[in-house]
């Protein structure tokens, strides 16, 4: 990290206010007892080219950057070296400025996601998965279990505008094989109820008057739901696939991976056990206030 006075991190989007991530990180810089500070950046599409310039100047106290919706991929542009899986993905959420303001960019949102569907037990090889969504958290999500080695049997993917995933698709497909991804164009072709993990990826869920977007007689007891949403923490998705009988989990240990892996590229060590618990525990108190 730097040795500057007060180095300076934070996240770019629109809109950034509601983040859990200054809290997530500036509880770790102080029990790391770094001189440092997590703050917003809410930037108007106007701005992000003028953001990045002046990231690129010398000076600038800016050490670390995470983006979020609608930027990830935007910022592409203006990065100098791109990590292997970033670049697959077309997709960046972690920003890392070297001292001489050379910006290196990363995807945490994919290995966040992995994480936890590790930490639930979930074994990705040989399932059938299911997708609702095509925006920038798809993206990462679709990717990667595209590419890793413990690939699923099948991956059908549903979005409401179909031109944004088959664009999508067009996009990932350059890089990554889809060959086991099937893309329809009606919900109810999910296959729900044959599959062993539905991903929503989509913003419905945020508000509590939102459609359910699936039919809830497809959900079943040996699936896993999960939703990328973690405030609400429980939506009305979640809350249906739990009265059948299903598995569920919400983003928030997405989230707090993500974080954990974002700030390991920028204080470039592996954080010590206790960290990331208040990390973690920083997070859910800031929800619990909801
Ligand atoms: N847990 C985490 O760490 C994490 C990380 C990233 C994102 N997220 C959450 O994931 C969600 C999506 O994020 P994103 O970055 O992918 O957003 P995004 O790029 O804006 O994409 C939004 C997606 O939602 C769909 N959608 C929006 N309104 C809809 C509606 N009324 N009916 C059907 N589909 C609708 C869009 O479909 P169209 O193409 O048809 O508009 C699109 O597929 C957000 O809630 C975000 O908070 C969580």
């Amino acid at each position: 990290m730097s040795e500057a006075a007060k180095a300076l991190y934070g996240i770019i989007g629109n809109p950034v206010a509601h983040s859990l991530s200054p809290v997530m990180h500036n509880t770790a810089f102080e029990m790391l007892d770094v001189d440092a500070e997590y703050t917003l950046f809410p930037l108007e599409a106007d701005e992000v080219k003028p953001f990045f310039d002046r990231l690129h100047e010398e000076g600038s106290p800016i050490f670390g950057v995470n983006v979020t919706v609608p930027y990830k991929e935007k910022v592409l542009d203006y990065i100098d070296i791109l990590s292997p899986l970033a670049q697959k993905l077309g997709a960046v959420n972690t920003i890392v400025v070297s001292k001489d303001r050379k910006l290196t960019g990363y995807n945490t949102d994919a290995p966040g996601f992995l994480t936890h569907l590790g930490q639930l037990g979930f074994k990705t090889e040989g399932k059938r998965v299911a997708i609702i969504g095509a925006g920038g958290s798809c993206r990462a999500i679709l990717g990667t279990l595209c590419m890793i080695p413990e690939r699923p049997e099948a991956i059908r993917i549903y979005n409401r505008t179909a031109s944004r995933v088959e664009a999508l698709m067009e996009d990932l497909g350059e890089r990554i094989d889809l060959s086991i991804v099937e893309l329809v164009h009606d919900v109810d072709d999910l296959n729900i109820e044959l599959a062993d993990l539905l991903v929503n990826t989509t913003s419905v869920g945020l508000k509590e008057e939102d459609p359910l977007l699936v039919d809830e007689e497809n959900l079943h007891s040996s699936l896993l739901v999960y939703d990328l949403i973690y405030r609400p923490a429980r939506t009305q998705l979640i809350r249906a696939a739990e009265e059948r009988g299903a598995q569920t989990a919400n983003g928030l240990d997405m989230l707090f991976y993500q974080g954990v892996l974002s700030l390991q590229h920028w204080a470039n060590m592996e954080l010590p056990e206790e960290v990331k618990s208040a990390m973690k525990a920083a997070i859910e108190r800031e929800l619990a206030h909801d």
